[in-house]
């Protein structure tokens, strides 16, 4: 009898001992990530051009592929220059950061497409946050006045992309991220309506976009006057029922981020939905990098989207914060085997490497043949945001 109590306090050392290598371990990741981020970027800024973002790295053709401003991933690269500076305080990468606002900052009034919120907040959001400089506030506040130009009162919803031949108003799962813009704005002094709009394209995506299992179709085109659905489709996915890997992610995020906002319950279950769609399905790789699409034909031979594993990892941490007991364990689990994964030499370049930039196998948009298997900016973006987040919320 007397035996017990002393072995239960062994086995309660010993959890307790394996506990602390864990954060250790998780600890030391993240320091040495974010040191290799600071060389890494360094090298990529050389190959910038003046005017445009860098976007992704060709290797068979040693080619760095900078895009327009306009393009909706512009905000990635000042905002990923910034985490790394937060972490670093290097001043050359800061330097960077603050010359990357200028180039996009005529994106404050651009209303030609949904992706204000990549554009304006994940480079000014972050400026603002880490140096409280008011400069960087009116921008972001701008490009949520010009996102609400885009809002459809018919639906209700915003619409993502310009009417076309294909569609007649778009409106992407993607859009649930540009939100975060809107609910933000609305409560640091711009427009209150975002705050309305985000609530309602989110209860339209809710009903539109999903599926009884939780996964989400890419596009769904409207009719403007009655709301009607046109059309369930796919624009970067294997089939228009396929479950294509960055729309649940996107998805998830997007959740996730309005519960912060509002703490309505029901977009925290809905995220949950969503986490258990993918982290159980059938498909997911055991290192939890997804295929880029759940579908995708040809698996295990399908190529991976790491972009989907990092948007993933950050969310499931923050919904890690909104939850407790087994399953947020689990959520933190999971997201500490994607960081793994992504520290390994399968997913992350060596250094001087991939042209500067951070992670490899990101897939962009398979059925057009563009951006299949290369690193790709906002990769790196949510592979920082979530070890920064791990950082901040579960190491002790
Ligand atoms: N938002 C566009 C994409 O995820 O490719």
């Amino acid at each position: 009898m007397k035996r017990l109590p002393l072995l239960f306090l062994v086995i309660t050392l010993f959890a307790a001992s394996t506990a602390v290598q864990c954060q250790q371990k998780m600890a030391d990741l993240i320091t040495a990530n974010f040191r290799f981020a600071e060389k890494q970027y360094k090298l990529l800024m050389q190959h910038v051009t003046p005017d445009k973002m860098p976007q992704r790295y060709e290797q068979a053709t040693n080619n760095w592929v900078n895009m327009e401003i306009q393009w909706w991933c512009s905000g990635f690269y000042p905002g990923s220059l910034w985490y790394i500076y937060e972490q670093t305080g290097d001043s050359s990468i800061r330097k960077e950061a603050e010359r990357a606002l200028e180039v996009i900052k005529p994106n404050q009034f651009y209303t030609d497409h949904h992706d204000l919120g990549f554009m304006m907040y994940c480079s000014f959001g972050n400026a603002y946050r880490i140096t409280g400089n008011e400069a960087y506030k009116q921008p972001i506040l701008n490009a949520a006045d010009a996102l609400i130009t885009r809002f459809r009162p018919g639906i209700p919803a915003i619409q993502s992309w310009n009417k076309s031949k294909k569609f007649n108003c778009p409106v992407i799962i993607d859009n649930m991220m540009n939100l975060e813009l809107l609910e933000w704005a609305a409560r640091n002094g711009g427009n209150k309506k975002g705050s309305e709009i985000a609530r309602l394209h989110t209860a339209t995506t809710t009903k539109n976009h999903y599926r009884p299992d939780y996964s989400s179709y890419h596009v769904i085109d409207y009719d403007t006057a009655t709301g009607a659905v046109l059309q369930k489709r796919t624009h970067q996915g294997y089939a228009d029922n396929s479950a294509w890997s960055r729309g649940q992610a996107w998805g998830l995020y997007g959740y996730v981020m309005m519960y912060r906002f509002t703490k309505n319950k029901a977009y925290l279950q809905q995220a949950q939905n969503i986490a258990g769609f993918i982290l159980n399905h059938p498909h997911l790789p055991a290192d939890k990098i997804p295929y880029w699409d759940y579908d995708a034909p040809n698996i295990p031979d399908a190529v991976r989207d790491v972009s989907a594993a990092a948007i993933t990892a950050s969310a499931l941490l923050e919904l890690g914060q909104y939850t407790k007991g087994k399953q947020k364990e689990k959520y933190l689990a999971d997201a500490t085997t994607i960081l793994r994964a992504l520290d390994s030499d399968q997913y992350k370049a060596a250094p001087g490497t991939n042209g500067g930039f951070l992670l490899l196998h990101s897939t962009g948009a398979l059925p057009f043949n563009s951006e299949i298997d290369v690193p790709l900016i906002y990769a790196d973006y949510y592979f920082l945001e979530a070890l920064k987040r791990y950082k901040d919320w579960y190491l002790k």
